[in-house]
């Protein structure tokens, strides 16, 4: 069911969970992603990026299919639009149907970032469709998740103040793309964060965490956990695998299977992890 990501995050807030938010490539991901969801009977958010929209050569065709896939799962599953740097594509996305979208002005400076996001808020304020914003370092030109950045708790709480946000994406320690999953995260700081901020925080990078750091940030205040890289890797793995298995496979339906396979299973595992489950 296609369920508002409102809905899902203010009910982790309330029982004291987290919820995976993990990006859609292709039709395969949000398969898997889904019925990761329906096994576990737990809720999902599919986030679709600018890049994944540029990839697919348009905001619609990879959207209609992700919201289709959302509507036909009987698990509660948000559709979000994840990192427009482009506030036009935010606002398509809230008129569209998406339950939530992150505008990213976090290459912006605080004034400009603030005046843009305060206008993707205004244009949802009577949908219900809830907006993430992400503060980055000001004037730094690789954004909030660049190695070694971190949010302000004073800074944050203007910047919530100011736009009204419904979400904050903070830099605790994470970084994006990381294939190891070695990063620290800085508790202390995720929780001094949830105390100045009356938002959920997202912790973006989420791939290079491990996963009793991931659950430790939980417990500190981080509601929203976006996965992308580390899911794409067991995607490609288990291609990899089947296509050395199988040498003479030319049916493209039976390897991106095992790739979907992968997918489902390590989501499933995430997604009891995040709602402080045994992942197994
Ligand atoms: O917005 C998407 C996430 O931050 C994904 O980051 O690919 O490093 O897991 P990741
Ligand atoms: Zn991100």
């Amino acid at each position: 069911t296609l369920t508002p990501t409102r809905a899902i995050l203010t009910d982790a807030v309330v029982a004291g969970r987290a919820v995976g938010a993990f990006n859609v490539l292709h039709l395969e991901t949000a398969e898997a992603l889904v019925r990761a969801a329906e096994s576990t009977g737990l809720p999902v958010i599919l986030q679709i990026s600018e890049n994944a929209i540029r990839y697919h050569g348009g905001f619609e065709p990879i959207a209609r299919a992700t919201l289709a896939v959302a509507e036909a799962s009987s698990a509660a599953v948000a559709v979000h639009l994840d990192h427009a740097e482009d506030a036009e594509l935010a606002l398509l996305a809230i008129d569209y149907g998406f339950g939530s979208v992150m505008y990213d002005g976090a290459k912006l400076d605080f004034a400009d970032n603030v005046e843009t996001t305060r206008r993707v808020v205004a244009h949802a304020a009577t949908t219900g469709v809830l907006v993430e914003a992400e503060l980055g370092e000001i004037g730094g030109k690789d954004g909030a998740h660049a190695p070694g950045v971190r949010t302000d708790p004073a800074e944050a709480a203007q910047f919530v103040a100011e736009t009204g946000v419904d979400a904050l994406a903070v830099a605790v320690g994470s970084s994006h793309a990381m294939t190891e999953r070695v990063a620290a995260l800085d508790l202390e700081l995720i929780a001094r964060l949830r105390s100045a901020v009356p938002v959920p925080l997202v912790l973006h990078g989420s791939s290079g965490v491990p996963d009793e750091t991931i659950v430790a940030g939980i417990r500190a205040g981080l509601v929203k956990i976006n996965v992308s890289t580390h899911l794409n890797a067991q995607f490609t793995g288990a291609i990899r695998r089947f296509l050395d298995e199988h040498p003479t496979v030319v049916d493209s339906r039976k390897y991106l299977a095992a790739g979907r396979d992968a997918i489902e299973a390590e989501a499933a595992r995430l997604l009891r992890l995040f709602a402080g489950k045994d992942p197994n």
